[in-house]
């Protein structure tokens, strides 16, 4: 049993507006059977009472059962604050208006998704929390970029951004060799390793490469990086052409065979990947802007992209430091059956080698294609979930569990509204960016007000 005191506090600007609400208060009580009583020449203790001093001046008291007393604490919502120096910004509870703050590296894997509708802003929530870690942390951001939509970001924060393209004259060399791997493996079984798998892609009809191509193949590469080694200057470093050469003096007949398949990447017209890396691959942040990548050129560009992150969360690995990867538009990878296998790939092991990946994407559906691409889903930790469609929430809320009353939080929601997973707890969020600053305009995508920003 407890003796309790019920004060409600009414404030206005003027004494007619303070009439109506104290009308309205009056009327919602009523509602519940219950009935306020004016605090006539009282209201200097009421008001000293109602302030947060821990002082009751007011002797009226009313006798309360434990169950009743409850329900007038509210303190019973779940929160998320983490005190770590790492902890990021995720958006505002959206039962408590306290800060969420988390660490995802704090999770047991760290592996995260954004899902939601289109504009519903996804890739706004990454691109604020790569700001976000870019100030307080010290790792390392990777983006995949297939609309093109990081650069304003990346640039304003001074990293690279890369486009890979047919046309563009920024370059990557896929024969980059980087010596201080402090892995087990030799560096050059690994890139012999990798560029078996490019002539795969490009020599490979339905059962890939033979034995005898596979063989000639990781003799050349063996070959071509001879005077690299013996002298590991920049200028040395072999290109395409060098392989293609070697290739073409072999004797066999399959190395003629694969050398001609080659020939298109090094003379003919795809010959993006033919040149001396002239982009700074090793800044803190790099965007691979793969918009206007070919279909031609797809699988390629991505095979190459992906050997780059191995590369980098490899040498941080050496180096203990954490790398963040962001792919949107995650669908588009899954559905070529290559590059769904890498992302998988990543999302099983990246969390060893000190690697935080983020998938975004539109539709749960897309991540429930196959047995494979499932695992996504289920080794994903950290869920940001923002407005979702009717068929995908149905599905969310057999995977997750989630009930309907948390459903409710992504049905029609506004721009950064939604749940936030973070291991087994569950909240609800809101994050209203304000719309007058410098970071705003540089991450929002909306047409009309990037067209004001051009002007
Ligand atoms: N938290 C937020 N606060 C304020 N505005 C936001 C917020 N999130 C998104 N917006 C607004 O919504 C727009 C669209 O968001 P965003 O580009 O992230 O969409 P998206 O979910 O990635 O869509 P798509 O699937 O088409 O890529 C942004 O340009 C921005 O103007
Ligand atoms: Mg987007």
């Amino acid at each position: 049993m407890f003796l309790v005191s019920f004060l409600v506090l009414n404030t206005a600007d003027n004494p007619r507006q303070l009439g109506n609400n104290i009308f309205q208060a009056g009327s919602i009580a009523q509602k519940y059977n219950c009935q306020l009583t004016r605090m006539d020449f009282q209201q200097e203790e009421g008001l000293m009472s109602c302030l947060p001093l821990g002082l009751n001046q007011i002797e009226i008291q009313r006798g309360l059962t434990t169950s009743s007393t409850a329900i007038f604490v509210p303190f019973t919502t779940q929160e998320l604050f983490q005190n770590g120096k790492e902890a990021l910004y995720y958006g505002i509870n959206a039962l408590s208006n306290n800060l969420i703050m988390v660490d995802r590296k704090l999770l047991k894997n760290p592996n995260g998704l954004i899902l939601g509708t289109p504009g519903s802003g996804k890739s706004f929530s990454a691109k604020r929390e790569i700001a976000n870690c870019f100030l307080l942390t010290s790792d390392d951001v990777i983006i995949c970029d297939p609309e093109a939509e990081y650069a304003p970001l990346v640039e304003r924060l001074h990293g690279q951004v890369i486009k890979i393209s047919p046309t563009s004259t920024n370059y990557i060399n896929p024969m980059d060799l980087n010596l201080d791997y402090s892995d087990d493996e030799s560096p050059l079984s690994l890139k012999s390793d990798f560029i078996l798998s490019l002539c795969e892609l490009i020599v490979g009809g339905k059962d890939g490469l033979q034995p005898v191509q596979k063989t000639i193949i990781d003799r050349c590469v063996r070959l071509v990086y001879q005077t690299y080694l013996n002298d590991p200057r920049p200028e040395n470093m072999p290109i395409l052409e060098d392989l293609y050469n070697l290739l073409r003096s072999q004797e066999e007949k399959e190395a003629q065979y694969i050398a001609t398949a080659l020939e298109i990447y090094v003379t003919g017209s795809l010959n993006v990947f033919n040149h001396q890396s002239n982009v700074d691959i090793n800044n803190r942040i790099v965007c691979y802007d793969i918009k206007e990548l070919g279909k031609q050129l797809k699988k390629i560009g991505m095979l190459v992209v992906q050997d780059q992150v191995w590369n980098r969360v490899t040498i941080n690995r050496a180096a203990h430091k954490s790398t963040r990867y962001y792919i949107d538009e995650m669908h588009l990878l899954l559905k070529e059956e290559q590059t769904a296998a890498y992302t998988v790939e990543i999302w099983k092991r990246f969390r060893k080698w000190g690697g935080i990946p983020t998938g975004i994407t539109q539709n749960v559906k897309d991540l429930l294609s196959s047995r494979e691409v499932e695992n996504i889903f289920e080794n994903s930790d950290f869920v940001y979930m923002l407005n979702q469609a009717g068929g995908d929430r149905q599905i969310l809320a057999k995977q997750l569990g989630i009930s309907t009353h948390q459903l409710s939080y992504v049905t029609h929601s506004g721009e950064g509204e939604g749940l936030l997973f973070y291991g087994s707890t569950i909240l609800p969020f809101v994050d209203h960016f304000p719309k007058n600053t410098e970071l705003y305009r540089i991450m929002t995508t909306k047409p009309q007000e990037l067209k004001k920003e051009d002007e």
